[in-house]
């Protein structure tokens, strides 16, 4: 075919344009005459319903901008009809009008599509992005008559581009988390240890009235208990960061529950807390990571005495229920503190979230304890009521 003789895409949209407005009505008219005349309405029809039924969003507007005609993928991309939509200004669904507007006129001014990025607005207010081809429409005399708009609905990749960023930003806060951890774990070692040494020394000072001997040794014992925590958080921080493989061996979960529950025993009795063991009979033994693990009820114990502490009736309980499956053993950690809402308990596993006041949350416990019960080969769950508490339910593997 020659290149006289071949037609563009921009040709054939003149063609279903001009046919758009008096196509039907002709055939009618005439009847099928001719082959040629057959044969362009038949090009006609079917180019028609290619663009009809596209689920690219296509639409004609006529040279002031308003919208002449729109496609089915239009109106599944902006939730609107024809019937809504046709007649109204193009730049009016626009998120920025006076973008599209400089667009159209670049539109005018090339021989061919312009295309770029461009966002227009649902009916429901939220944008859309799409990728957009504009074709400005001449007629015999060479003069614009309107434009066509083929535009690629480009949304998921949009958002799956911005996920990206977000977790290229959050490595980057993890590394510099990491980092922040490294340079502190030193110091608190010093800490710990210069309050280690006051201690003894407050014991053994002469000149010191009975109470202040006993108030300094208090204080220093807060100083070695807090470091302590600092250094347990630092470390988890670490291991989450270096995402360091379980060392698995044979443990007895009911123990470790309990070394859990006499590690925080200072917190707890401070608080008012009562812990109730439901424990099912005998040993409940597995083969896991016992740090790791130790690390998970630290983190849900420590959430569950913040919970009932910010309840506000001075006292609450902390229900430890075990039980085991051919499979799997089950850990439930219940306690009858503030409970969370729905919005909240959909966020709770999200790097980062957290209700707490600055200084109190850094939102890093739970989706910790998640990572770790997932490369332990378990599960983890969560079930709350506000105001009544909240239940977090574990299953690790048995073997
Ligand atoms: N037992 C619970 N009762 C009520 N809310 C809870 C409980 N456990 C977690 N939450 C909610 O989930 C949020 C996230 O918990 P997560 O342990 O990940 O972070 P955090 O406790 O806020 O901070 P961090 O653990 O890093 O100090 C908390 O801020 C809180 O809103
Ligand atoms: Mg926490």
């Amino acid at each position: 075919m020659s290149g006289a003789g071949r037609k563009s895409f921009a040709d054939w949209l003149k063609i279903i344009l001009s046919f758009g407005l008096w196509g039907r009505s002709t055939r009618k008219k005439h009847g099928q005459k001719g082959r040629t005349e057959f044969d362009i309405l038949r090009a006609h029809d079917f180019l028609r319903s290619v663009l009809q039924y596209s689920h690219d969003m296509i639409f004609v507007t006529d040279v002031h901008g308003f919208l002449i005609s729109f496609n089915k993928g239009g109106e599944q991309a902006l939730g609107y009809t024809q019937e809504e939509i046709v007649g109204t200004l193009l730049k009016d669904l626009a998120q920025d009008p006076e973008e599209l507007l400089k667009l159209l006129e670049d539109s005018r001014k090339e021989s061919s599509a312009v295309s770029m990025d461009f966002s227009f607005l649902h009916k429901e207010g939220h944008p859309v992005y799409f990728n957009i081809s504009l074709i400005d429409l001449k007629n015999a005399e060479d003069k614009s008559i309107g434009t066509v708009g083929i535009c690629h609905n480009i949304t998921r990749w949009k958002k799956l581009e911005e996920d990206l960023v977000r977790v290229d930003r959050l490595a980057e806060m993890g590394r510099i988390a990491a980092g922040v951890a490294h340079e502190i774990n030193n110091p608190l070692a010093v800490i710990s240890e210069a309050a280690g040494w006051g201690a003894v020394v407050a014991k053994d000072a002469k000149g010191l009235g009975k109470e202040d001997q006993q108030e300094l040794e208090k204080i220093f014992a807060d100083v070695i208990e807090q470091t302590k925590r600092c250094r347990s958080r630092t470390k988890q921080v670490l291991g989450f960061a270096r995402d360091s493989e379980p060392t698995k061996k044979e443990i007895d979960i009911h123990e470790l529950l309990k070394e859990t529950v006499a590690f925080l025993g200072p917190e707890l009795k401070y608080k008012q807390i009562e812990i109730l063991y439901q424990f099912t009979e005998g040993p409940l033994i597995l083969k896991s990571d016992p740090k790791k693990l130790e690390q998970v009820f630290v983190n849900l114990l420590t959430n569950a005495i913040y919970a009932i502490k910010e309840k506000g009736e001075g006292k609450g309980e902390i229900t430890l229920h075990t039980s085991a499956s051919d499979s799997d053993a089950e850990i439930q950690i219940s306690d009858t503190g503030t409970g969370m809402s729905e919005e909240v308990q959909a966020k709770i596993f999200d790097l980062f979230f957290t209700t707490k006041p600055t200084g109190k949350g850094t939102g890093l416990g739970l989706p910790i304890c998640h990572n770790i019960v997932k490369k332990l080969g378990g599960r983890m769950s969560c079930k709350s009521r506000l105001g009544e508490g909240t239940t977090f339910i574990i299953q690790i593997p048995l073997a």
